[in-house]
């Protein structure tokens, strides 16, 4: 099984929102790789965070690998939208009622990678169809909306069974996490197999992010 080297992907949610590119900036100089952008709906989740026009004029800016995070009922309508305005990957959540397959299929004609998401009380077998044809999966740590949030450690254990999954079956998926990620719980989540963490508030107050970008890499 290809194992993936250990990536920090900040998410752009705990940026300032009336200066984003200085978030974007601030990642480019800690040698970060990854920038997770969570687009929120308002119904599936209840909070709203920013649109593809964003994303557009975030695009030209940087050459970060922009993580999409689709938190939204209807991600099919706008996978398209997210896709042509720069997104490298967009994953889609397992809970709301669309066609995922279908959705997960076209993310890769639109030339991004796909992913597949859920969230801490969905049980970890809804994954089970769609792990042979997903670029990566994403294990929710909390009840997505907000950040800031605290990191739900009953999660682990769903990240170490679709890690197992990974290795049984010989899936080449990313595994990442996202919600409450620190310098104290992300080991944790290295060891259960996770090798994508996503971290808003906690890379944002860090007092060294590079250092922070860096520690990552070694887990
Ligand atoms: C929740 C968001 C947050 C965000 C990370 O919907 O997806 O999890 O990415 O935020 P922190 O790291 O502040 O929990
Ligand atoms: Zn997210």
């Amino acid at each position: 099984m290809e194992s993936y080297s250990k990536i920090l992907a900040p998410s752009l949610l705990a940026g300032d929102h009336g200066n984003l590119a200085e978030g974007i900036r601030l990642m480019d100089d800690s040698g970060i790789e990854w920038v997770h952008l969570d687009i929120m709906d308002g119904h599936f989740v209840p909070n709203l965070s920013f649109g593809p026009q964003t994303l557009a004029a975030l695009r030209p800016r940087t050459k970060l690998f922009f993580d999409t995070h689709l938190m939204l009922d209807n991600p099919h309508k706008y996978i398209e939208a997210f896709a042509k305005a720069g997104s490298d990957l967009i994953s889609i959540h397992v809970e709301p009622d669309y066609p995922i397959a279908e959705t997960l299929k076209r993310i890769r004609e639109l030339g991004c990678k796909n992913g597949i998401v859920l969230n801490p009380k969905t049980p970890v077998a809804s994954l089970l169809p769609f792990l042979p044809d997903v670029d990566l999966v994403l294990v929710m740590s909390v009840q997505p909306g907000f950040g800031g949030q605290s990191f739900q450690k009953h999660t682990i254990e769903k990240m170490r069974q679709i890690h197992d999954w990974r290795k049984q079956h010989g899936y080449r998926f990313r595994l990442e996490v996202d919600g409450g990620i620190t310098r104290d719980n992300i080991a944790s989540c290295a060891q259960a197999g996770v090798d994508t963490f996503v971290a808003g508030t906690s890379f944002f107050k860090d007092k060294d992010p590079a250092a922070f970008t860096r520690f990552v890499k070694t887990l």
